[in-house]
């Protein structure tokens, strides 16, 4: 009986797991796939020493530069759990141009890379599979592409990085910005540069990758208007628990405005009303909301992050991939590229916080700033701080984005408003 044969490149946190999870269910992956699934590679800077550690038999080839892969001819499927960019695109594109199949969790290679794969995917017949690459074990991506194939979607939104949501969970419990991530780096959350989650750059990947495969047409996550939580700390988080009843929560999130063609993204802090079910997210979980017309809204949840999420999602992949190939069935032609989507930026409240100088006439500046933009203030609270700074919070009414945007910078161009700010938008 013929096997299926898998290369893995990259053995760290996932590909260490993802091996140990092949060898250790390889009965129930054979009754699943319906045949015999063989480790036939692993590839990694420390390939000797980490293939010794994980027990792996001589039969196991053992490489040391992920260029060798796609020279290995008996190999059906490629795992890519590399990270980083150069290598991982390099072997994607060799393997798709020559007709392989490549499982892959990089969110980066995707949102960056996209139209290049799709192009190598094209012209080469190969297949690409990425459950992993977005929100873990949580299977949405899967979800959108089959099980919502013959639906219209119209939105997806939610929380996409596990790290921002653990540390404003215990920024809620009262802990500082750097107390909450040095409890998340010691859990081993945080991305090895911690600016990608807070700066919300790791979410903007993932989104790029949701809008891309809704909308068919590559969304270059540098074009996302990209807000972290960085600025954000206790005062901000205590007053939308005790005077606006929402909790703080990092969302991405892609809106399709059907027939006009257009297309809203963003990463953002959002007030979410307490009573909402992605408030009630907490820790390092993910949740992804997705709006279809006929399905209406599906909720989907689960863990985004970690060496059991990641690999369960990878070896559904191969999987996936192992009954298409075993099965004898050409791989389904790359979907040709959408038309880009037209950028759009619906009207959004808005919550604001600022230091300034307290002295008269300063808190009639900042307002008339937000009136001479047309942005109309909900509400204002300058709680007493009893110094020399005050801290004034202000919610608007739904404005646009970039409107707001350009009040801020005139706010913040006045000689007694402190460039330390935070914004976060109220979800409705
Ligand atoms: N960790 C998670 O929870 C998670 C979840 C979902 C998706 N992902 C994605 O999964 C991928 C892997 O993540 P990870 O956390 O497992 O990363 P990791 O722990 O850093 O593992 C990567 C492994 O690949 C090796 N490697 C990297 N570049 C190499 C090269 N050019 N040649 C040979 N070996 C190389 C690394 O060796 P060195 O250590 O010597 O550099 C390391 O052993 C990433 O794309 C990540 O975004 C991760």
């Amino acid at each position: 009986m013929r096997s299926l044969r898998v290369a893995v490149a990259g053995l760290g946190i996932v590909g260490s797991e993802t091996v140990r999870l092949l060898r250790s269910r390889r009965d129930c992956l054979r009754r699943r796939i319906g045949a015999p699934i063989e480790l036939a590679a692993v590839c990694d800077r420390r390939a000797p020493e980490r293939a010794r550690r994980l027990g792996l038999p001589a039969s196991v080839r053992r490489l040391t530069d992920p260029r060798r892969l796609p020279a290995l001819r008996d190999v059906d499927v490629f795992v890519e759990l590399l990270g980083g960019l150069d290598e991982p695109r390099r072997l994607a594109l060799a393997c798709l141009r020559a007709g392989r199949c490549v499982v892959t969790a990089n969110k980066r290679l995707l949102a960056r890379c996209w139209d290049e794969l799709r192009g190598a995917r094209a012209r080469g017949g190969g297949r690409l599979w990425f459950e992993a690459s977005v929100a873990g074990a949580v299977p949405v991506l899967r979800a959108i592409e089959s099980s919502l194939a013959g639906d219209r979607i119209t939105a997806v939104h939610g929380i996409l990085n596990g790290t921002a949501n653990f540390m404003l969970s215990r920024m809620e419990e009262g802990l500082s910005p750097e107390a909450a991530l040095r409890r998340a780096r010691k859990l081993g959350l945080a991305e090895k540069d911690p600016s990608l989650d807070l700066d919300g750059r790791d979410a903007a990947d993932k989104v790029s990758v949701l809008a891309s495969l809704v909308t068919g047409a590559w969304l270059d996550p540098r074009r996302i208007p990209t807000r972290g939580i960085r600025e954000l700390d206790a005062r901000d988080i205590a007053f939308a628990g005790e005077v606006l009843g929402r909790r703080a929560r990092l969302l991405g999130m892609v809106r399709l405005d059907g027939p006009a063609g257009r297309v809203e993204a963003c990463v953002s802090p959002f007030l979410v009303p307490r009573e909402h079910p992605l408030a009630a997210v907490r820790d390092e979980f993910n949740a992804v909301m997705v709006r279809a017309a006929s399905a209406g809204e599906l909720m989907f949840y689960g863990k985004g992050a970690g060496a059991g999420p990641a690999a369960s999602a990878v070896l559904g992949d191969i999987v996936a991939a192992g009954r298409e190939i075993l099965s004898g069935k050409a791989a389904p032609p790359a979907p040709p590229a959408a038309p880009a989507p037209r950028p759009a930026a619906a009207d959004c409240a808005f919550y604001l916080r600022l230091s300034a100088l307290d002295r008269p006439g300063v808190l009639c500046a900042i307002t008339s700033k937000l009136s001479r933009f047309g942005v109309s203030i909900a509400t204002i609270h300058q709680p007493a701080t009893g110094g020399r700074d005050a801290c004034v919070m202000i919610t608007t009414h739904p404005a646009k984005p970039e409107i707001f945007g350009r009040a801020l910078r005139a706010i913040l161009a006045l000689p007694a408003v402190s460039r330390r700010h935070a914004v976060m938008r109220l979800l409705s």
